[in-house]
């Protein structure tokens, strides 16, 4: 199947998924509130003349991340290189692909017993279900239920707005971006890993220019809850390593489920094999449904949605569900953002609501980055059976490192922990990694994104219309 036909097929799935989604969840909350008018939208964009060419130095006048962002001193492909790009699946990760260190941590994990033991789910029409099994229950915990655990972000501290947006990078993104740099708003983007292999350009821009945070969306963008384990080893796996490898080393901290779809053993493997925080929403505008047929969400919905909750209670702060998936849903955020600043907000990327840092391994986008050899949580030793002998707790600082960067000395106990285990991981993982990297090699053109993402709005400007 061809790349074209491949996104094609992405995003025709992707929307009857929206569908469904939106037909299931019943009308917007809000909406019925809405009794004012609006001018139409397009007359109320700021005017968008002035904007200079890419190179411009004027640029540099808005530029708030740095351009020469730190490494961890890997010598990683660039950016929309072939050899950037090789490495990785073009669809759905194959489990028979995975390196074996991210099986062999899957494993220990589940041996661990930190693994629930709970089946996948069947969604239908977008509900999991989990055959005799509460999806409430404390065994399950479903994130599509509205299940809350401690260590899941639902909401943002008092006065506090977390902005993100998902499903990008696209070309769709541009706009968004360009908004986000002259007005200075720092914001995650939760990736969805096979778009940041297809828009390399959209994902330095938002990296490296914005000086964005960058987290986790999935590799597909599937319901997550319905995947086996190896599955989801894939989903996590493979946008962890892009992102890892596009970033300087910075291993992702943060992830957002597709649909919000997650429960304790998807929130596990994320947690416990690969360090990944969840972090769900408590406003959801609905805005990626604006355009789909069967919608109730209009731009004016959506509008009347966000002032509702900016004009409302500070206490618990705001974290909505916003997309930079179309033009739509990028207008929504800037036609609202002026009353997020008249109302006070304090406005945060989404991963940085508790101060901290978007990645785990790195001081954000300009900071000290520490080398680690594999993404896998803070680099814990796999646990393959074969070996078990590899000393894990003497730590050898000449030990030859699968990232290639055992000269990268540092002090920190996540460092001295990555050097004393890429010292015990086996073979086996480099050999599948590189055999999946000499099948695939491949280069993408920026012909098919761009194809599809006008399909995107041809399709949503006919339905709209
Ligand atoms: C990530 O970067 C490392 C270091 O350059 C490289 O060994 C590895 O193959 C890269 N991963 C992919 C999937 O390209
Ligand atoms: C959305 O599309 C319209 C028509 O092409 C354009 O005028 C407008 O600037 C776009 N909005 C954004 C945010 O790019
Ligand atoms: C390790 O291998 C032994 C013998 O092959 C097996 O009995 C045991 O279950 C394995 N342990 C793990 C954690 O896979
Ligand atoms: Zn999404």
């Amino acid at each position: 199947m061809s790349s074209t036909r491949r996104l094609l097929l992405f995003f025709t799935l992707f929307s009857v998924s929206n569908i469904v989604l939106s037909a299931s969840f019943g009308p917007l909350a809000g909406r019925d509130d809405h009794d004012h008018d609006h001018a139409p939208l397009r007359k109320r964009l700021p005017s968008t003349s002035w904007y200079q060419r890419d190179d411009h130095p004027v640029h540099n006048l808005f530029k708030r991340g740095k351009r020469d962002t730190t490494s961890d001193g890997t010598n990683y492909a660039e950016v929309g290189s072939a050899a950037w790009s090789a490495g990785y699946p073009e669809g759905k990760p194959d489990v028979t692909q995975l390196p074996q260190e991210w099986v062999d941590a899957l494993n220990a994990a589940v041996a661990a017993g930190k693994i629930p033991n709970i089946p996948p789910s069947t969604s239908t029409g977008g509900n999991p279900t989990y055959g005799s099994l509460d999806p409430m229950s404390d065994e399950v915990c479903s994130t599509t239920y509205k299940c809350r655990k401690n260590d899941w972000i639902w909401d943002a501290p008092e006065g506090v707005f977390g902005a993100g947006f998902d499903d990008g990078p696209l070309p769709t993104s541009d706009p968004l971006y360009d908004f986000l740099q002259q007005n200075d708003i720092p914001s995650t983007h939760f990736m969805i890993g096979i778009n940041v292999l297809q828009n390399p350009k959209e994902f330095t821009t938002a990296f490296e220019t914005l000086g964005d945070d960058i987290a986790v969306h999935t590799w597909t963008h599937p319901y997550m809850t319905t995947k086996t384990n190896e599955e989801l080893l894939g989903e996590f796996g493979w946008t962890m390593e892009i992102i890892h490898n596009s970033t300087g080393g910075r291993l992702p901290k943060y992830w957002r489920p597709p649909y919000g779809d997650s429960d304790n053993r998807v929130g596990a493997i994320a947690k416990e094999v690969f360090g990944l925080q969840t972090i769900l929403w408590n406003q959801d505008t609905e805005d990626w449904s604006m355009g789909e047929p069967g919608s109730q969400a209009t731009p004016e919905s959506v509008q009347a949605a966000l002032t509702k909750w900016i004009e409302g209670p500070k206490n618990p702060g705001l974290i909505i569900l916003e997309h930079e998936l179309s033009n739509y849903t990028v207008d929504a955020f800037i036609q609202a953002y002026p009353l997020l600043k008249s109302n006070g907000w304090n406005v945060v990327s989404a991963c940085q609501l508790d101060g901290g840092s978007a990645y785990q391994n790195a001081d954000g986008d300009d900071g000290t980055v520490t080398h680690v050899s594999s993404v896998l949580a803070d680099n814990e030793p796999p646990v393959s059976n074969s070996s078990a002998a590899a000393p894990t707790s003497a730590p050898t600082s000449t030990g030859s490192s699968v990232g290639g960067a055992s000269s990268h000395a540092g002090t920190s106990t996540k460092q001295t922990t990555a050097t004393a285990k890429s010292a015990s991981v086996s073979s086996a993982a480099t050999g599948a990694t590189q055999s999946s990297a000499a099948t695939s090699m491949r280069w993408h053109a920026a012909v098919p994104s761009t194809l599809a993402a006008g399909l995107v709005l041809f399709v949503s400007a006919v339905v709209f219309a």
